[in-house]
């Protein structure tokens, strides 16, 4: 199957060759190719150009002709973290917010992850297949094209490793490229409540084990966090990990700052997220750093907590994307086109910069950078056409409400 685009207004991020990620002052670059065209050829794209230098076609076997007249076309989203297998919806707790708990209160009161790991138990392998299925599909045909998901809602082995099981189908299944992240750090189950150093080792010595040479996860998480877990356990569970082939995407400074950022930078985390709590030495760890700085401002918009400081990490040269957190407590929304519109509304970003860390910058979260994120010959063709329209601005602009008119992934 190829598939021919022609007349687009505008073809965006578009590079012969890319970098793997933008930072700092770059991220406010986004190429724009005026009045284009793009040919994909057996799902990778396969070349681009001006119209004005466009020969025609001579070969029109199996040729889809796409008109995108007065359109964009840009990289499919790549959403760098999200939770999207989950057993049920948490609409109880947020009403109870609303009422005044906090979400640490809820979560004191049996609410919050250990409410999803029971939930989670209880459900069927398949069950909790079809309702992720149903989520991915609905954020494949809002612009994502490749996707992290975490396992985290099971606390228990066998749990995890049923969610896990269900994200290595979900890849199997979609168009969308996923990768798979091992979040049994996400929270002490009630069973060990009153041992939970059991409970750290349990994730030492059987699931990291467990999860690895099944082959059923590419990264490992931690929530480091109080009452969750500390800076220790969280370098423990990261080494553990390397140690094991699985390197660490890591919640750190949600709701406090824990001065774990230096460290895991140093240890080589291929990202740190949520970070709405920074301090300077935090900044100053991720200036110049290889570990891509999460924004989660989905996350910040549902708990009306703050949004992470974007505007000082980027004037500090950090690398930052723009991510969904899709989860039932703290995120229910796998819109990244919201994401990208609250990076600009709430966070100060362009939208160059927005763009960039939803799209170039996921990819380097997810370490696959060498195939998404660009418009770039070689890499996958999954890609988003916008709605008719004068800039891209509009993407971000028309919050709420995505103006994308189609989705292609490969
Ligand atoms: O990223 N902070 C930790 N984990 C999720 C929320 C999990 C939940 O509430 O179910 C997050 O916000
Ligand atoms: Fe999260």
């Amino acid at each position: 199957m190829r598939i021919l685009i022609k007349n687009i207004r505008g073809l965006a991020g578009v590079y012969e060759e890319a970098p793997a990620l933008l930072r700092g002052t770059e991220m406010n670059r986004l190429p724009v190719l005026e009045n284009a065209f793009l040919a994909i050829e057996n799902g990778k794209i396969a070349m681009y150009g001006s119209m004005d230098d466009w020969g025609g076609i001579t070969d029109w076997r199996n040729l889809e002709v796409i008109d995108a007249d007065g359109r964009f076309v840009l990289p499919a989203w790549c959403d760098s973290h999200s939770h999207l297998v989950f057993a049920a919806s948490r609409e109880k707790e947020f009403e109870d917010r609303i009422a005044g708990l906090s979400y640490e209160e809820i979560a004191r009161r049996g609410g919050g992850i250990l409410n999803s790991a029971e939930r989670l138990r209880k459900l069927s392998e398949e069950e909790l297949f079809e309702g992720a299925l149903n989520r991915l599909h609905q954020v494949t045909e809002s612009g994502t094209g490749a996707i992290e998901i975490k396992s985290g809602y099971g606390l228990s082995t066998e749990a995890e490793m049923k969610m896990l099981r269900v994200i290595k189908r979900l890849k199997e299944e979609s168009k969308a490229t996923i990768k798979a992240t091992f979040l049994g750090a996400h929270a002490v189950p009630s069973e060990y409540k009153d041992k939970r150093r059991a409970y750290v080792d349990l994730i030492l010595e059987e699931m990291i084990p467990a999860a690895a040479e099944n082959g059923l996860a590419d990264y490992v998480d931690v929530f480091c966090e109080k009452g969750y877990f500390s800076v220790e356990e969280t370098l423990e569970i990261a080494e553990r990990g390397s140690e094991y082939g699985l390197k660490s995407k890591i919640h750190v400074n949600q709701f406090n700052a824990t001065a774990a950022i230096p460290k895991l930078v140093a240890a080589g985390a291929v990202s740190v997220d949520h970070l709405e709590v920074l301090e300077a030495a935090d900044i100053s760890a991720l200036s110049g750093a290889k570990t891509i700085a999460t924004a989660l401002p989905l996350c910040s918009l549902f708990l009306g907590i703050p949004y992470t400081p974007v505007r000082d990490l980027l004037a500090q040269n950090a690398a930052v994307a723009l991510a969904t957190d899709y989860n039932p407590g703290s995120a229910p929304s796998g819109n990244m086109a919201m994401a990208v519109s609250l990076g600009c509304i709430k966070m100060g970003m362009t939208p160059a910069e927005a763009i960039n860390a939803a799209t170039i910058n996921g990819a380097a979260a997810m370490e696959i950078s060498d195939s998404h994120g660009t418009v770039t010959p070689g890499k996958k063709a999954n890609l988003i056409i916008t709605e008719p329209c004068e800039s891209l601005a509009f993407l971000p602009y028309s919050f709420g409400r995505p103006a994308i008119e189609r989705v292609i992934l490969g």
